[in-house]
């Protein structure tokens, strides 16, 4: 444990195979499956997004993935210094390593206010509040809690300390060992949701929404948000899946670990998406509730089911637990950059990276209370995070991912990281993916944050 740069042989890594499948799904899932997923979904029209977001899963999300892991397992080095280590002269791709630092802090100030509402909630619930047939009544709840001041900023340094906390006394075996224990769990409970939703009256309503597209509401905003939420939900864009990479044992295989991170990250999504669903059909709620959409419909469901006050407060751990994993991959790339690259110590590094969170967090937290009135551009100071990140920096990491390997790294090397399909499968691979991200991911991110943004309607 060494704090000189490129320490080699003394960096950390993940030391097995389930231990980098976890770690790697642990980044992936979290308050997106839960909170973003079924948000925006239920924003923008139902089905037609689903499919916009699976297609931008397949097609831009996972080849960027394997693209991303592959960097960092062949550097085992930050994003910045993987970037020069692989390609020292030319552009300056590192680049992309500090805009991945600058996303990271964005993500993490709006995150961790999420996270703060899934502790708070935890609270309630385990205290006995919360629960209540009465929809008005859990909207109601929820918005007590936003519209405070206090119990946001103070939930939100909470969610810090124990981040903060957990990286401090380096413990990441210990939450890996217990992702892998409780991820399982989140997802039984999901099902036992889904399979009592689904008894509802709104059942039908819920999957006709969720699976049966009305293409009119498909917008070049929506296939924004779609991609937005593809990058969001698979980590990438941004360094974290380098970072992740660079601990990645030498004889894992990538496109499989990709390929199952992706998969097994869509089952939650979508068990997530029909255990809420239904509710908030049956219940009068409006698919388009925004942000409270989980926080008001879980609350209503769980009234109408024997032990529902326990089984809330188990829901929201799980998820607490569920955006633990993400929120530690989020900080992993500002501290191993603060501290492979500038020398500081992990502890001092981490204590930085909070110290820079308190205040970039406490703009979102404050976002429905003390500054709700400001709003320059039309959003919150939280919806621009949400939004800059999703929407712009995210994919324009992507777009110089896809240019870094398609263009600069080459596929030789790249085909050499994608292993155990033999040697001629390797290559043949690699030269499907290179092709794909030397022209089509590029193209085809640009054309859709171009559109998204509105440059061709004028
Ligand atoms: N993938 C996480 C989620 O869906 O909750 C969020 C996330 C984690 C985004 C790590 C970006 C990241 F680098």
């Amino acid at each position: 444990h060494t704090a000189s740069p490129n320490a080699g042989a003394t960096r950390g890594g993940f030391s097995s195979g389930l231990g980098v499948l976890a770690a790697t799904l642990g980044s992936a899932v979290g308050l997106g499956n839960i909170w973003k997923f079924p948000t925006l979904t239920g924003a923008n029209g139902g089905a037609g997004f689903l499919l916009v977001y699976l297609l931008s899963t397949l097609l831009i999300g996972l080849p960027l993935m394997v693209a991303e892991i592959a960097i960092g397992r062949q550097a085992r080095a930050n994003p910045i210094s993987a970037l020069r280590q692989l390609r020292p002269h030319g552009a300056p791709w590192w680049l992309i390593g500090m805009a991945g630092m600058a996303a990271a802090f964005l993500i993490l100030s709006f995150y961790s206010e999420v996270v703060a509402w899934v502790f708070a909630y935890v609270a309630k619930a385990l205290t006995g509040g919360l629960l209540s047939s009465d929809p008005a009544q859990t909207q109601a709840s929820f918005d007590a809690l936003v519209t405070d001041p206090v119990q946001s900023l103070v939930w939100q340094w909470v969610v810090l300390a124990f981040i903060g906390g957990i990286l401090l006394l380096g413990v990441t075996r210990g939450i890996e060992a217990a992702t892998k224990k409780l991820m399982p769990l989140l997802f039984l409970l999901l099902l036992l949701l889904c399979g009592y939703s689904l008894t509802l009256p709104g059942r039908a309503q819920a999957l006709a929404f969720l699976f049966a597209p009305e293409w009119h509401k498909i917008t070049p905003a929506v296939v924004l948000t779609a991609m937005g939420l593809a990058f969001f939900k698979l980590s990438i864009g941004m360094g974290t899946m380098m970072t992740y990479g660079s601990y990645f044992t030498a004889s894992q295989n990538i496109p499989a670990t990709a390929t199952r991170v992706m998969l097994a990250d869509l089952s939650v999504s979508l068990l997530a998406g029909m255990a809420i669903f239904p509710a908030v059909f049956s219940f009068g709620f409006t698919p388009s509730a925004g942000p409270a959409l989980v926080f008001i419909t879980i609350p209503a469901v769980f009234a109408q089911i024997p032990g529902g006050q326990v089984l809330l407060a188990v829901f929201f751990i799980l998820t607490a637990i569920a955006a633990t994993g993400a929120m530690l991959s989020l900080m992993e790339v500002p501290v191993v950059i603060l501290h492979e690259r500038w020398g500081l110590t992990r502890p001092r590094a981490t204590l930085l990276t909070l110290l820079v969170l308190v205040l970039l967090g406490a703009g979102c937290a404050l976002s429905q209370s003390t500054l709700a009135q400001f709003r320059p551009g039309g959003r919150t100071l939280f919806d621009w995070a949400d939004h800059l990140s999703s929407n712009l920096l995210l994919p324009a990491g992507g777009i110089a991912i896809a240019l870094f390997v398609g263009w600069a790294w080459g596929e030789r090397a790249f085909a050499a990281q994608l292993s155990n399909h033999g040697e001629l499968g390797n290559r043949a691979l690699a030269r499907l993916l290179c092709l794909l991200l030397r022209w089509v991911t590029p193209a085809l991110i640009l054309l859709v944050m171009l559109a998204g943004l509105g440059v061709f309607s004028g």
